[in-house]
């Protein structure tokens, strides 16, 4: 294949060529970690999925392996869908999946390893009592998959979900077992909700009330609470909630203070999708993986040979204030970092973008705080503004502002025709201050046809008394993974720049707010490749 790899990630997950969708099954066993992806072996478009596999010691480096699950039986013979892994209390790790019959019906099978003391667990076996559940006359057949981490009872009940709709309601059915082979369907699911289409990628998991450290699945009690996030088929976002899970009902319930539906809290703002958690019992952190697709056209992926990377795993805690997670690039990918260029107490005045030399710019990470002498000017938020993606359209880096927009141009080119900006812009609401963040691919290319979406999410903080904020991204030549006050709000852009590439590409600090803002203090770290990417 002659591919034009100019837009080819440096140090974000991918295989040599062909498309990449969810990741799959992410675990961490005996030393090793294991990542399995949707993954078609015949090109770079969506079809013939099967679960490819990879193998790290860091999360960073990643040996690949045969596909670990492909198309073989009756039971799957259509396709092997998402799915998660389940450690048993014996160490034997099991793998549900979603496989497609004949008939496209949607079944929920197990494969287990043929060789438990291989490291690399490279061989799967799909046992002979197969599939372990099938869609009943209550269930629709064609919206029933992606099967959840099974967790264990305390009253002795294995207990997984498997994501699924009836007509426009969104649902997260229950099913139990007492030896992991037979499966009941619990009376009802363990939650629903009307008008949010199907839930795809389920992902349910304990995380403490307070701290950065993650729980593995089956932790319940008093200082714990849950998190359900599903990925909407209809709109291509993700949203969770925060609640509780009542194990003696099967029930979580939502805190009824956040919003459940579409409008609802996201892992990230931007193009991310089917993510899937794990604990990780060397570092006790739960980790979360996510998709993040292309945004160019169906052509441009054929002619590059791929399409899809997994974006750089998320530490995922949370937030103290309990009303919301908090995400962040594990550390391990901090040594991959060299060269570091720093900036500090630089005053950034309306109008002004102050370039970061030294740095690789198209394949870098950037951490800057930022602080706000004063927010007096900004701008009034007008309180019909409830959906954060309509505004950074309409007030992207150009549009001039009172504090803000201020941030980062990413993947800039030396003209600034093509730029990535990552910033803030904060508005004065009744009684408080509104901190909007958006990354917006509107410019990111010279390029047409493709899709260059404003995206933006609103940010949890107390701007008036902190007078500071901090922004991160990771930028890798078409991807700019951002994480606005310390993960608070993260949105990836995939963009394709013209100029902007390789050692063309450039890195600004901005401010187009009449309110001159600080850099505080900027570090940014050329990247270096991991050894093996798959290779
Ligand atoms: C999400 C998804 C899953 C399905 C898989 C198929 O992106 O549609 O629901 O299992 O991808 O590749």
């Amino acid at each position: 294949d002659i591919v034009d790899q100019i837009h080819r990630t440096a140090y974000h997950f991918q295989p040599p060529k062909h498309w990449i969708n969810d990741p799959n099954a992410p675990m961490y066993y005996n030393g090793v970690y294991h990542l399995f992806y949707q993954y078609n072996p015949k090109g770079a478009v969506w079809g013939n999925i099967v679960w490819a596999h990879s193998v790290s010691t860091d999360l960073i480096n990643w040996i690949p392996l045969k596909p670990a699950i492909v198309p073989s039986e009756p039971f799957d013979i259509k396709g092997c869908w998402s799915g998660s892994a389940t450690v048993l209390p014996n160490n034997i790790p099991i793998i549900l999946y979603t496989g497609l019959d004949s008939n496209e019906t949607q079944l929920q099978n197990y494969a287990v390893p043929a060789n438990i003391s291989d490291p690399h667990l490279e061989n799967w076996i799909k046992p002979a009592n197969n599939p372990l559940v099938a869609p009943d006359h209550t269930v629709n057949r064609t919206a029933f998959r992606d099967p959840t981490t099974a967790w264990l009872g305390s009253d002795g009940w294995w207990r997984m979900l498997v994501g699924s709709k009836n007509k426009r309601r969104g649902i997260a059915h229950l099913y139990k077992s007492k030896d992991f082979m037979n499966w009941v369907k619990a009376k009802h699911p363990i939650h629903s909700r009307p008008d949010t289409g199907m839930w795809e990628c389920p992902d349910f998991f304990p995380v403490p009330k307070s701290g950065e450290n993650g729980l593995d699945v089956g932790i319940t009690g008093r200082d714990v609470r849950h998190v359900l996030k599903v990925s909407l088929d209809l709109t291509r976002y993700e949203y969770y909630t925060i609640g509780r899970y009542y194990p003696e009902i099967d029930r979580y319930i939502p805190y009824d203070t956040l919003v459940d539906g579409w409008a609802g809290l996201r892992p990230d703002y931007g193009n991310f999708y089917a993510s899937k958690s794990f604990f990780d019992p060397k570092t006790n952190r739960r980790i979360l993986w996510g998709w993040a697709n292309e945004s160019d056209s169906r052509q441009d992926d054929v002619d590059k040979g791929w399409a899809g990377i997994q974006t750089i795993p998320r530490k995922v805690w949370l937030d103290p204030s309990g009303k919301q997670l908090r995400l962040w690039p594990v550390e391990e990918v901090e040594k991959l970092r060299k060269d570091p260029v720093l900036m500090e107490n630089t005053a950034v005045e309306l109008g002004q973008h102050v370039e970061v030399t030294g740095v690789t710019a198209a394949q870098c990470d950037v951490e800057v705080s930022f602080t706000i002498p004063s927010l007096e000017k900004a701008e009034p938020f007008d309180p019909e503004w409830v959906n954060a993606q309509d505004l950074c359209a309409p007030m992207g880096a150009k549009k001039q502002g009172g504090v803000g927009p201020f941030g980062l141009l990413t993947l800039a080119s030396e003209d600034l025709e093509e730029a990535t900006p990552v910033f803030f812009r904060v508005f004065k609401a009744d009684t408080k201050y509104v901190v909007l963040m958006c990354s917006d691919a509107s410019s990111s290319s010279l390029k047409e046809g493709l899709y260059k979406p404003s995206f933006a999410g609103f940010v949890n903080v107390d701007i008036e008394a902190e007078k500071r904020i901090s922004l991160r991204s990771l930028i890798d030549h078409s991807v700019v993974e951002s994480f606005g006050a310390g993960g608070k709000t993260c949105i990836t852009s995939r963009v394709y720049p013209t100029k902007a590439v390789d050692g063309e590409a450039h890195l600004f600090v901005f401010n187009n707010g009449t309110e001159a803002v600080h850099v505080e203090k900027l570090s940014a770290w050329s990247m270096n490749r991991p050894l093996r990417m798959n290779n």
